[in-house]
């Protein structure tokens, strides 16, 4: 039995694919999305899991909190269950103008602003993500008319400096990250999240499969907080983008 996550070889039935949604609350909804007899598997701290069959092939959806250090354990753990496909979901916010809300962002490769990848690869190393479910992924946003991009993600440690964001408890950025914002405008970046660095990382110096899409809920150049309707509507079309998805790998 996996410490954190509270799994076994038994429990999840030889499953290769992974959902990795941060929010455990997210996980039923998207299981039972991909499959409506999904079932409860365990929860503990930030890793809640359901078990979905596809014709016949398991698929686990299990959520990893937020940021690298509790995704790290979540995909240590799940890879040596045999997991090979790691599919990462979740909420972003643009950083583009031209970027709708909500509209998909498939990451391509991640600037690596957060901890946790460091513990695995040095800065050098690049993250990126698998380029075979990468593909999968924006084939589903067509088939299903959804908006999408993809691109370079900027992965941060943290919510509020990480991201240059001013509302904040004390409003003030520490000078290193003043002026990040822009620049990362400046340099194509589309989005912020804090998952993906960790995760493309990790699953590349592992020789296993990683992918990211996320549903923009905010556009940071017009406003900082996303309102409930769009935070609703993101997670059903991430749930039907997966859905799609884990049918053809
Ligand atoms: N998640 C983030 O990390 N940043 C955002 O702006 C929205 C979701």
């Amino acid at each position: 039995m996996k410490y954190h996550i509270r799994l076994n070889k038994d429990l999840i039935r030889g499953a290769k694919t992974v959902i990795l949604p941060g929010d455990p609350g997210r996980v039923e909804k998207t299981s039972k999305t991909i499959d409506p007899n999904s079932k409860y598997l365990a929860s503990n701290r930030e890793y809640t899991s359901y078990l979905s069959y596809i014709e016949g092939n398991p698929i686990l959806t299990c959520s990893t909190g937020i940021g690298g250090p509790s995704l790290s354990i979540c995909v240590e753990e799940l890879a040596d269950l045999g997991v090979e496909n790691f599919i990462r979901i979740g909420t972003t916010g643009a950083i583009q103008e031209d970027i709708k809300v909500p509209s998909m962002i498939i990451t391509t490769g991640s600037v690596r602003l957060d901890g946790t990848s460091l513990h695995y690869a040095p800065i050098n190393y690049p993250a990126v993500a698998d380029f075979g479910l990468t593909n999968i992924l924006v084939d589903s946003c067509r088939k299903l008319n959804l908006d999408y991009k993809t691109g370079i993600t900027a992965s941060s440690d943290t919510f509020y400096p990480g991201q240059e964001r001013y509302d904040s408890f004390t409003k003030y950025v520490r000078r290193e990250f003043q002026g990040s914002l822009k620049e990362l405008q400046k340099l194509n970046v589309l989005n912020f999240e804090m998952e993906s660095s960790a995760l493309l990382t990790i699953c590349s110096v592992f020789g296993l499969k990683g992918a990211s899409i996320c549903s923009a809920i905010v556009n940071r150049t017009k406003t900082e907080t996303p309102d409930d309707t769009v935070l609703e509507l993101a997670e059903k079309n991430l749930a039907d983008v997966v859905s799609l998805s884990v049918r053809n790998i």
